[in-house]
């Protein structure tokens, strides 16, 4: 084979071999293949030598040409996988500098204070304003001014959680009921009073699956001029029929308070069952449920607030928060609303 024919056939194999390798290193090696002493292109550019002169000018520009191309694609498949490669190891090596989000779960309104906002709701829709106490309360306000004197079993030690004690109406203790709070508003307002108090109150009771020594309460309270126990009635007859749906019926039974005459329990109308039904889950057949004491306000009480009960009249109520709750939504122990169980809690978005 003559020069011309191994130096074009050499650039053939060459275009083939160089496309054909696909990364740095295989490149090199053809390089060495297509150009070093060893290769046809080398074992020519060696012979030139010893070429008859007059072919000499022709094989010399067609080995020049080869040479030129076959360096010529070297260096552009060099650029070609120098840039592949640098895009594998960007790739390899990239970091990660971004973070999870960290997300919060949603929380919700707790049971107890979702009953506490639609019962504030009710009545502040008729007019009550929302009051709060001291839920350490001197035992003035919380017995005396109540027309509960020392000697009531209510404030025996067994019942009522103290933090100092001293006189009777000196002694300082956790308020087993929000009525307190009904002085203590009567003593910085004028009449008309529309009052509605939700807070916390304490007694102390073992704890089962219907006690807790922290428990939740709702006060009312309204005086004015002529304020009679029909007001009373069709106040709580209104809150009843809100609270638990518009058949709702209610009954008052004959009690006692030491703050209120005459007193009543407030019972309302079984919302599952209507009265209807012996074996209702709940109701268990009575028909009726216990909602809250009232009363009309004891003259007693006006006086310990400095009101003339000659010249004012009132009825107060109130009730308990937890037993309403568990009630309508079938919740059977108290310890529910304490133990920050998600399956309960969220069960009352
Ligand atoms: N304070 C009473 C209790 O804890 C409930 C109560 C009854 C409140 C009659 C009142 C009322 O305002 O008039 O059992």
């Amino acid at each position: 084979m003559d020069h011309i024919s191994i130096l074009q056939e050499a650039a053939e194999a060459a275009r083939a071999a160089i496309s054909a390798a696909d990364d740095l290193e295989s490149l090199a090696r053809v390089q060495t293949e297509l150009l070093g002493k060893d290769s046809a292109i080398g074992s020519v550019r060696n012979s030139m030598g010893r070429i008859d002169p007059e072919d000499r000018p022709r094989v010399g520009a067609e080995l020049k040409r080869v040479t030129t191309e076959v360096e010529g694609l070297l260096a552009e498949r060099r650029e070609v996988l120098e840039a592949e490669e640098a895009k594998r190891r960007l790739a390899a090596e990239r970091v990660d500098v971004t973070l999870p989000v960290l997300t919060y779960p949603a929380g919700a309104v707790h049971l107890i204070q979702q009953t506490i906002d639609e019962i504030t709701d009710i009545f502040t829709s008729i007019g009550y304003q929302v009051a709060d106490g001291p839920e350490a309360e001197l035992g003035w306000y919380n017995f005396d001014a109540l027309n509960t004197p020392p000697s009531h079993p209510a404030r025996f030690e067994s019942d009522t959680m103290y933090l100092d004690y001293g006189d009777p109406a000196d002694e300082i203790l956790l308020r087993t009921q929000t009525s307190p709070v009904q002085v203590r508003w009567m003593e910085a307002h004028e009449p008309p009073i529309h009052v509605i108090v939700p807070g916390k109150t304490y007694r102390l009771d073992a704890i089962d699956a219907t006690h807790l020594p922290v428990f939740h309460q709702i006060e009312g309270l309204a005086v004015d001029r002529d304020i009679t126990f029909d007001d009373l009635k069709g106040t709580l007859h209104y809150f009843a029929e809100q609270f638990f749906g518009p058949k709702t019926r209610i009954r008052l039974r004959p009690h006692f308070f030491p703050f209120t005459e005459p007193s009543a329990e407030l019972d309302v109308s079984c919302f599952n069952c209507d009265g209807g039904e012996p074996d209702c889950r709940v109701c268990k057949g009575a028909g009726w449920l216990e909602m809250l004491g009232c009363g009309m306000v004891d003259p007693a009480v006006f006086e310990a607030a400095g009101y003339d009960p000659t010249e004012v009249t009132g009825f107060a109520f109130g009730m308990g928060v937890e037993r309403p709750a568990m009630v309508r939504h079938g919740i059977t122990d108290i310890r529910n609303f304490i133990e920050n169980d998600l399956r309960f809690l969220e069960q009352f978005r």
